[in-house]
């Protein structure tokens, strides 16, 4: 369970009380830590137990299981395996999010019945923006199967830039922006492993002159995408989105917002149905097709870092 004490520190134990484990969630915030819902025991952030009501020594062996926590450009970063191995410093850096005046932002958090690398799988291939969404961001299909693409390795994962030049708008661009004509449409897309993907979007005038498209371009936003696995086939879709245009125009967050939300219901949506058919049926007889190269290659990464963890693990 995580809390934040009366002191704004944030922190996260295991949800079971040491006394009679009752879940701790169902406790209280209290000045000195979280206080146990069932019979009172209050436990710091570390998990220490302070507090016993009726006695006055606290045995050694009263403390829950507390798990390292990292608070990062608006977002609590959790460590569950082994606290000596956790490094802040993997930690992905979004400083957008910080950053109100130029980047403001909003956020949500959806909760996905489905496994989370179906999840990444959706942002690793774009292709399917002109089909699930076309009522929303998608654009002409063939534009999106057509995008001339870069793709590039890193060290934790891949970046790949896509480019729709002289394309349809789609309607919420329209809206967003008020463009008349075509455009020249751009996508950024960097995977962290093993869940994060942040992203840029831009558009601008078809045949404008630009430089550099994330300073040039009169409309773009940002994207944070985190995914938090829960069990094998359930997981947290953690998202934000931020304007680049229209700053100080607080409605232009909201609205955009609002057009974003319901898209990425869409990929919900799709991700559980896809859960579910995988429940029934298994993995076999899947065919790979050319717009899952990328989406290939963040698997096979995520996989070799898992065996790599196992095997360190299992040589312990
Ligand atoms: S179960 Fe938590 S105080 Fe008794
Ligand atoms: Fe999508």
């Amino acid at each position: 369970m995580l809390f934040r004490d009366k002191a704004n520190q944030a922190a996260a134990l295991a949800d079971r009380c040491c006394h009679r484990a009752a879940p701790l969630h169902m406790g209280t915030v209290v000045e000195v830590g979280l206080q146990c819902g069932y019979h009172g025991l209050i436990f710091d952030g570390s998990g220490r137990c302070v507090t016993i009501p009726g006695q006055s020594r606290i045995p050694d062996d009263a403390r829950v299981r507390s798990y390292p926590v990292v608070e990062k450009n608006q977002l609590v970063w959790i460590w569950m395996g082994e606290a000596a191995k956790a490094d802040p410093a993997s930690i992905v850096d979004f400083p957008f999010h910080d950053d109100k005046s130029r980047w403001p932002n909003k956020h949500d958090v959806y909760p996905i019945k489905g496994n989370y690398m179906l999840m990444v799988d959706n942002l690793m291939d774009l292709t399917h923006l002109g089909y699930l969404h076309a009522k929303t961001v998608g654009g002409n299909p063939a534009a999106h199967v057509g995008a001339e693409m870069k793709t590039t390795r890193t060290p934790r994962g891949l970046k790949f830039t896509r480019w729709m030049k002289n394309s349809v708008p789609p309607p919420s661009y329209v809206k967003a922006a008020g463009f008349t004509g075509r455009v020249d449409r751009c996508q950024e897309f960097e995977f962290v492993a093993p869940s994060t993907v942040l992203q840029w979007t831009g558009a601008t005038d078809a045949g404008s002159d630009y430089a550099d498209p994330q300073r040039d371009f009169r409309f773009q936003f940002r994207l944070f995408h985190g995914l938090t696995p829960e069990t094998e086939t359930s997981c947290f879709y953690f998202w934000s989105v931020a304007n680049g245009y229209r700053q100080n125009e607080p409605e232009t967050t909201e609205q955009l917002y609002r057009e974003i939300a319901p898209t990425f219901v869409e990929d919900k949506t799709m991700v559980e149905m896809q859960q579910a058919r995988l429940d029934e049926f298994g993995e076999s007889g899947l065919v790979d097709i050319a717009s899952d190269a990328n989406r290939m290659y963040m698997r096979r990464m995520v996989e070799r870092l898992i065996a790599e963890e196992q095997s360190a693990l299992a040589a312990e």
